[in-house]
C-alpha cells in the first residue's frame, strides 16, 4: 500500500510580472519518500518550493499537510508545520560559526543570556549521527562548501523537521560529496523524513529518488515512479522533444591564436606549492576552450591569474599578441578580455543597485 501523502501542493498558481512561474501545479509527496523534482533552467522548481516554505503567497491553489489545508504564510510558519529547506544559494550568516548558523532563530535563553551547551550537545549528536564530522566553532567563510550545506541540513534537523526541501544540492558539490549526501538523503527517508529533491541530472535521480514530478516552463507534465522510467524518458518530458545524448559535431576551423599561455604557476595560502602549477594551453579566434575539473583544482586561481585579480608566480600570458603578464586588470579589459565571475552573486554584481548601476560600473 503506498503511504499517505505528507504534503500537497493542489492547482498552485504563482505569478510574477510578465511570467507564470507556476501554471496550475500539483504535487503530492509521499510520507517517508523521495521525490525529484525535475526541469530546465526557469521552468519553476524554486518558486514552486519557495511557495512551500512561505516565502512567496500564491495566487490560486491550496496545500495540504497531513490532509488538512494549511496557509503558510511565511518561513517560520512552514518551520512550525516541520517544513524545512536548504536554498539554491544558501542562506548563512558567513561571519557567525556553524553553530550559531544551526541555532540562529530557535536559541535557548536564560535569564536573558543565550544557552549555548546543550544546542553544542545536540548539534553533535546530530552531526555524529550522520557522519557530518562538523567543527561547530569554525566561521561559516572558512569552511567548505560542502560543510555550509551540511550546516543547511543540521538547520532542519536540529529543528526536528519532518519534511525536507533540497533545492538543487548537488550543483555546488565534489562527486565524493555527492555520493555522501545522496547517502545521507537515503537514511533521512529511511528515518521517515520526506523529502522534495530538484535536480536537473538525471543519474542522480534515477539513483536516489522514488518518484519524479517534471515542470516545463512552469506547467507540470507529469509523476513518474523511478522504477519504470527511464533517463531518455525524463528527459525528453523534461525538454519536450526526443534528446540525442551524442554529440555530432563537426571539427572547428579557427583563426589566429589569441590568448597563449605558457607555464603558469600561481600560489595561495592554502597550496604551498602552488594552486596551479606550469600550466600552459592556448586559446583561438571563434573557439570554445573548456576547462575541466572538480571546484578546489585550481580553476578559481586560474581564473584570478588570467583576469589580474592575482598576480603570477610563475609563467607568461600573452592577449592579442602583447604580454600582460603585468598588466592591471583595465589594460587587460582594454585588450579585450572579460570575466563573468563563477559567483556573480559575490563578486560580479552589487545586488542593491540598479541593473542600470551594474552596467555602468
Ligand atoms: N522573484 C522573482 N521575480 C520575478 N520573476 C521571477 C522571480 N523568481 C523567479 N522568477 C522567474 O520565474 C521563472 C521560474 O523561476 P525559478 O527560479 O522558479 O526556476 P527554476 O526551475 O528554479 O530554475 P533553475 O534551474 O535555474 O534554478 C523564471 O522565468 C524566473 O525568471
Ligand atoms: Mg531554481
Amino acid at each position: 500500500m503506498d503511504a499517505p501523502y505528507a504534503i500537497e501542493m493542489l492547482n498552485i498558481t504563482k505569478k510574477f510580472p510578465g511570467i507564470i512561474a507556476n501554471d496550475n501545479i500539483t504535487l503530492q509527496l509521499r510520507k517517508g519518500e523521495i521525490h525529484a523534482l525535475l526541469g530546465e533552467n526557469g521552468a519553476g522548481k524554486s518558486t514552486l518550493m519557495s511557495v512551500l516554505f512561505g516565502l512567496y503567497q500564491p495566487e490560486e491553489g491550496t496545500i495540504k499537510k497531513d490532509g488538512r489545508v494549511v496557509e503558510i504564510k511565511d518561513p517560520n510558519y512552514a518551520n512550525n508545520l516541520g517544513i524545512g529547506m536548504v536554498h539554491q544559494h544558501f542562506k548563512l550568516v558567513e561571519c557567525f560559526t556553524v553553530l550559531q548558523n544551526i541555532i540562529l532563530g530557535v536559541e535557548t535563553v536564560d535569564k536573558g543570556l543565550l544557552e549555548l551547551d546543550e544546542a553544542r550537545q545536540r548539534v553533535m549528536e546530530l552531526s555524529d549521527k550522520y557522519g557530518f564530522a562538523l567543527d561547530p566553532d569554525a566561521l561559516i567563510e572558512d569552511v567548505t562548501v560542502g560543510m555550509q550545506q551540511r550546516t543547511e541540513i543540521l538547520k532542519m534537523l536540529y529543528r526536528n523537521n519532518e519534511i525536507l526541501i533540497f533545492d538543487e544540492p548537488t550543483a555546488v558539490l565534489t562527486p565524493q560529496e555527492i555520493e555522501e549526501l545522496i547517502q545521507i538523503m537515503k537514511s533521512l527517508a529511511q528515518e521517515g523524513k520526506s523529502i522534495l529533491f530538484i535536480s536537473h541530472k538525471l543519474n542522480e535521480i534515477m539513483e536516489v529518488a522514488d518518484r519524479v514530478t517534471v515542470l516545463r516552463k512552469g506547467k507540470r507534465i507529469g509523476t513518474v515512479n523511478v522504477s519504470e522510467t527511464s533517463k531518455e524518458e525524463l528527459s525528453k518530458m523534461m525538454v519536450g522533444r526526443d534528446v540525442d545524448f551524442v554529440v555530432h559535431k563537426q571539427p572547428k576551423q579557427t583563426g589566429e591564436e589569441v590568448l597563449k599561455v605558457d607555464n603558469l604557476t600561481v600560489s595561495s595560502k592554502d597550496h604551498k606549492k602552488g594552486a596551479v602549477r606550469n600550466v600552459s594551453f592556448n586559446v583561438r579566434k571563434g573557439e570554445i576552450v573548456c576547462i575541466a575539473g572538480i571546484d578546489g583544482n585550481g580553476q578559481s586561481e586560474l581564473v584570478y591569474a588570467l583576469t589580474g585579480l592575482e598576480p603570477l608566480s610563475e609563467g607568461r600570458i600573452e592577449l592579442c599578441g602583447q604580454d600582460i603578464t603585468d598588466a592591471s586588470i583595465r589594460d587587460r579589459s582594454l585588450i579585450g578580455l572579460s570575466h563573468i565571475p563563477e559567483d556573480r552573486h559575490k563578486h560580479g554584481l552589487i545586488l542593491d543597485y540598479s541593473l542600470e548601476y551594474n552596467l555602468v560600473l
